[in-house]
């Protein structure tokens, strides 16, 4: 029979205490990873407000690591002088509900869940906080757009509402026109008129950009229609010193809008002469348009000898509401418009633009 000596004894006990050391050291280790795994905000307070556990999260947020910070007063790290409202310790041992709630610390909005935990005498609070500031943001721009969305509803319906009338008070203006012959009448009549018009046509623009007015295709000539388009603007072109050019090619003529294709027109036509008033130079707009049969695309290529425009600029011309003008002569909606006409045709629209030299408008379109 072997028998230990009592050093033997000692050495075993020690062996085996070494060895449940390790283990839970391991254990701990193995616990701390895990929480460290936890990329929300997580701690855990004693009844003193002490933190007892944190996990790399929480104690990164204050440019700390976890060992830095255990047995410290949490609401030391907030730069306060005492806890939080909402981090009381429940008094009432009942009371073992988690709870969360949302504040906002330090230009940052959190979500925070406590949850109490009854050890014999180790009670404590797990808090556990997420970040949803970026949640919130998108949460918040949802909420815009759906907003903008109704907007557009809205509009469309009070512009078709508005164009009832508008169009009595342009027919019977016409009407007294004719019939008047007292030229300072007619002057007022005029003056009423081309007020109506104008409203018209911001009606109009405000229907194409909610897009709710129902396109109505015909078959166009484009050289004709583009001819017209430059008309109706013509008594304006003459007094600003710009030649309008027109190299027109054999083109076939294609089903398309005629009111879309005119406002696309002039659109690009009045963003020529806008930018060729910024130079002191004798303006020149080319209009040129070609077809190719084997693609049966139509091109229609609008160039102006302007500024030019500069490359942070033109990654944003298309953008709604982007613009470089004064608020009474732009609204940033004119190419955003264009673009949404001709991508609804399944044609394309490009823009070239050399500084000092000028800039064109390339559209493609399909024939039909
Ligand atoms: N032909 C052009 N030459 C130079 N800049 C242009 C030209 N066309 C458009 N731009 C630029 O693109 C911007 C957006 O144009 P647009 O959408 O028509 O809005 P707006 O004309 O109301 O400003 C203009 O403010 C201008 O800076
Ligand atoms: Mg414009």
């Amino acid at each position: 029979m072997i028998m230990n000596t009592p050093e033997k004894d000692n050495e075993e006990i020690l062996k085996q205490q070494s060895l449940l050391f390790r283990q839970i050291y391991k254990s701990q280790k193995w616990w701390q990873n895990i929480i460290d795994a936890i990329t929300d905000y997580l701690f855990v307070i004693d009844q003193e407000y002490k933190i007892l556990r944190t996990n790399k999260a929480f104690a990164n947020l204050f440019d700390k690591e976890p060992p830095d910070i255990i047995m410290k007063p949490y609401y030391e790290l907030f730069d306060l002088t005492g806890p939080h409202e909402w981090a009381t310790f429940p008094k009432d041992k009942e009371d073992i509900e988690p709870k969360s709630l949302e504040r906002e610390m330090n230009g940052s909005i959190y979500f925070i869940s406590s949850f109490p935990i009854y050890f014999d005498e180790h009670d404590a609070t797990v808090y556990i906080m997420k970040d949803i500031t970026e949640t919130r943001r998108l949460k918040d721009q949802v909420y815009h757009l759906d907003k903008l969305s109704s907007l557009g509803t809205l509009t469309s319906g009070v512009a078709h509402e508005i164009n009832n009338p508008l169009t009595g008070i342009i027919g019977y203006t016409e009407m007294l026109l004719m019939k008047n012959n007292d030229d300072a009448n007619k002057k007022y009549l005029q003056h009423i008129y081309d007020s109506a018009i104008r409203c018209k046509k911001i009606v109009e623009n405000m229907l194409t950009f909610s897009r709710q007015n129902n396109a109505e295709k015909s078959i166009e000539k484009v050289n004709d229609l583009i001819d017209k388009t430059v008309e109706l603007h013509e008594y304006w072109l003459k007094s600003t010193n710009i030649r309008i050019i027109r190299d027109y090619g054999d083109v076939p003529s294609i089903s398309i809008d005629r009111q879309q294709f005119q406002q696309v027109i002039l659109n690009l036509l009045i963003n020529a002469e806008h930018a060729i008033s910024e130079r002191n130079i004798k303006g020149e707009i080319i209009f040129r348009t070609s077809y190719r049969e084997d693609t049966g695309r139509v091109n229609i290529i609008v160039t102006d000898n302007g500024p030019g425009i500069p490359p942070d600029v033109l990654a944003k011309i298309f953008d709604p509401f982007f613009t470089t003008k004064p608020v009474n002569k732009g609204t940033g909606l004119g190419l955003s418009i264009t673009h949404g006409i001709i991508a609804e045709q399944g044609g394309t629209i490009e823009v070239e633009s050399i500084m000092g030299k000028g800039t064109s408008f390339i559209i493609n379109l399909p024939r039909s």
